[in-house]
């Protein structure tokens, strides 16, 4: 963001100093990184102890004709390298000739320099004649011009001691900058990696990022879509594939990637990128103190102080609003080490002690934060309300108490959003101009409420409540029309979904009513074997039959073309695919049962679908449900003969600790039998010699 801030001179390193609230100046003489390094290390220490900001500088990108404009409050630091015989860095040469110059004088008079203070630190070679000459060329000068050193100059030996050079000069500097400077130490945060400035709204509207997610977007570059670079898919189709009436969405959506470049393959994952929900982007908002409507939509730059070690984690100028709502998660549950620096910042004594004492005792935070699922925001109303907040209240200005966090603390502790993905369950040969996901929508109850009327307290997946949020809108419905998902009392329910601001940003994700979603490809390897006469063994419950839709829709679209170039025989030598698929009912969440009966009859008889219905089909004699494996142990005989003698290859895709992990022991079981041993040693040897053959394939998640 260097120059991007202010008017007038980009070369005044003072104007942006005032412009940008700055009350040091670091230069850095560096070559190959050094001197900068320890120049932000000086930026981070300024900033941790005193709460003070810095602006980082390459001394070849100023003038210093206005050294004597640095203000009294402030002060200038040096961190300047020496080369071969005591010369200065490439970037600092400009540096040293208008501080040694005779004609440098300062016109004013020889005490030209009386307001400024300075601090230097110098890094050289002890093996070299002139050791660290540039910084006592630095010294001098700037004494002769009547200014005042802070503390003593450091020299570091970069042969033998630099870093505890270092560490011995910077702890007396600092003393004795405290002194100077008149600061206080501890009134800075300890982890802030960014500064934010507000940018008065002075720039051009269309020169600020209000959710693109690669600096791309706006400079209207082309290039590859990937993960750094999402594709902003329009919805071409979004519908539930859930009966109407039950209290659980699952949401199909078709994604339109056509003329976009984008490919992808049978079991790939897409990555969507989601947005956090209005109701904890307005609670954050109004925590920070930012809910009114004029301080959320401040434009802002961010910098950060160590680019080598924090980038800024998303595209800037932005607004207060777009970092909350596009870029960070703040719908994480609140980890404990973020809360301990913010204690601080509470509006009351009372609340930082308690948010204190929160995060150093662990049980305590585990029955709070953790059982309560509570997401920062949430936390820090809790702990700054007389009385237990009710969470499905909307955050206001009024009802919420703001803490004084500085912003930049904020994007330093939380992480960037990230894309949440998906098993693709299309077939790109089926469907060449599509991608299509299969999203179960999250929604569960924590296992403690704060609030004794709002008991349970429920919890929303960020990434499939925004697709639900997605489909409604391409859907044209409206909340009513919510009743239909099993809520009777739209205004009572605490259960909805929580809402979604789905038309921004500008039209780059809504254009002429079509909405677009960011997403990106990601390969996998779950993959069908390319030869068709390979039978397959498909295990895939609940949305865990995505991936299965692909494949299946994969060998379809093979099919077609076999029988079309060879006629009806053509399949005669194909390999089995079996498909073991399970859900509650076969009339509540029955996947795709519309679409099932066409692929048999496409693939003439050598796609078999065995299907358990766990809470429709009678229990077994003990009183457990039919599941899957269930069905894989009455198909026993055909599969461990497709296994062993066939080369067949298994897939698993859903649950990972439930189903994938009981299926697997059932897979021992028939492998071992038919290895004629037992599941211990026999069958668990035949499963890890599948898995190490790539035979037994798993796309399971928890
Ligand atoms: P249930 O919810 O009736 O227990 C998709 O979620 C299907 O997987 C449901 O029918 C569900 O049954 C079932 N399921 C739950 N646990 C399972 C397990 N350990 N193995 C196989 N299927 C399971």
């Amino acid at each position: 963001a260097k120059g991007a801030v202010g008017g007038g001179n980009p070369r005044d390193f003072v104007a942006k100093m005032k412009d940008t609230k700055k009350r040091l100046v670091i230069f850095y003489g560096s070559q190959t990184g050094t001197a900068e390094e320890y120049a932000i290390r000086l930026a981070k220490e300024a900033k941790a102890r005193f709460g003070l900001s810095s602006l980082v500088c390459d001394p070849e990108e100023y003038d210093f004709d206005n050294l004597d404009k640095i203000p009294e409050d402030c002060a200038a630091i040096f961190v300047v390298a020496t080369y071969g015989e005591g010369e200065p860095t490439d970037n600092a040469v400009t540096l040293m000739e208008n501080l040694e110059d005779e004609a440098f004088e300062f016109s004013g008079g020889e005490h030209r320099l009386e307001n400024l203070r300075y601090v230097v630190f110098g890094l050289g070679n002890r093996t070299y004649e002139h050791y660290n000459e540039i910084a006592r060329k630095v010294d001098s000068a700037l004494e002769k011009a009547g200014a005042t050193r802070i503390g003593q100059r450091g020299e570091g030996d970069d042969d033998k001691s630099m870093e505890e050079d270092y560490l011995e000069w910077k702890d007396g500097m600092w003393e004795e900058f405290t002194r100077v400077m008149g600061v206080e130490e501890g009134a800075g945060s300890d982890t802030a990696d960014f500064v934010v400035t507000e940018l008065n709204n002075e720039l051009a509207p269309e020169k600020v990022y209000l959710g693109e997610l690669s600096a791309r977007a706006l400079t209207r570059t082309k290039g590859i879509h990937d993960a750094k670079n999402p594709y902003p898919a329009p919805i071409k189709e979004a519908r539930e594939l859930f009966a109407v009436g039950g209290d659980r969405n699952c949401i199909h959506v078709e994604f339109d990637i056509e003329g976009s470049g984008l490919t992808y393959q049978h079991g790939d994952h897409v990555g969507v990128w989601p947005t956090n929900p209005d109701v904890e982007v307005d609670r954050l908002l109004c925590v920070l103190g930012l809910g009114a409507p004029e301080r959320r939509n401040t434009v802002i730059g961010i910098e950060s102080l160590d680019p080598t070690l924090a980038k800024v984690p998303f595209p800037v100028p932005t607004t207060y609003q777009t970092v909350l709502r596009h870029y960070i998660d703040i719908s994480a549950t609140a980890g404990r080490q973020s809360l301990s620096a913010l204690a601080k910042f509470a509006p009351n004594p009372e609340a930082a002690e308690r948010l204190q004492q929160l995060s150093s005792d662990k049980a305590l935070y585990a029955e709070v934060v953790a059982d309560g699922s509570l997401k920062l925001g949430e936390v820090l109303q809790l702990y700054s309300s007389s009385t237990p907040p009710d969470f499905s209240v909307a955050p206001t200005p009024e009802n919420v108490t703001p803490w004084n966090i500085p912003f930049d603390l904020i994007v330093s502790l939380i992480p960037r959003l990230q894309p949440r993905y998906y098993s693709i369950s299309s077939s790109p040969k089926m469907h060449p101009g599509s991608i299509h996901i299969t999203a179960v929508v999250l929604k569960y109850q924590a296992s403690k409420s704060h609030h004794p009327e709002r008991d349970p307290k429920w919890v929303f997946g960020v990434g499939t409540n925004y697709i639900l949020n997605l489909k409604m809108a391409h859907n044209h419905e409206t909340a009513p029309l919510m009743a239909e998902m099993g809520v009777e009392d739209v205004a009572e329910s605490v259960s909805m979904p929580p809402r979604y601001a789905i038309e921004g940003p500008r039209s780059a994700y809504f254009h002429e009513k079509v909405y677009k979603v960011p997403i990106h490809v990601r390969r996998s390897t779950f993959r069908l074997p390319t030869n068709p006469k390979t039978p397959v063994i498909m295990i895939g419950p609940g949305t865990g039959v995505a991936p299965f839709r692909g494949f299946v829709q994969e060998r379809v679209a093979l099919a077609k073309r076999a029988v079309e170039k060879n006629g009806p025989d053509a399949l005669a030598d194909w390999g089995n695919i079996w498909l073991f698929y399970g859900c509650r009912s076969s009339k509540q969440d029955f996947l795709y049962a519309d679409e099932w009966p066409y692929y048999e009859d496409q693939l003439k008889g050598r796609f078999l679908m065995h299907t358990a219905f766990s809470r429709e089909t009678p229990r077994k004699p003990d009183g457990s449900k039919v599941y899957v494996q269930d069905l894989i142990w009455q198909q026993k005989d055909l599969l461990t003969k497709a296994i062993l003698e066939q080369k067949a290859y298994i897939y698993i895709c859903g649950d990972a600790k439930g189903m994938a992990h009981d299926v697997e022991e059932k897979l021992m079981q028939m492998l071992g039998e038919g290895k004629g041993g037992s599941a211990e040693v026999e069958g668990a040897a035949e499963l890890k010699l599948l898995k190490e053959r790539s035979r037994l394939l798993l796309d399971v998640w928890s």
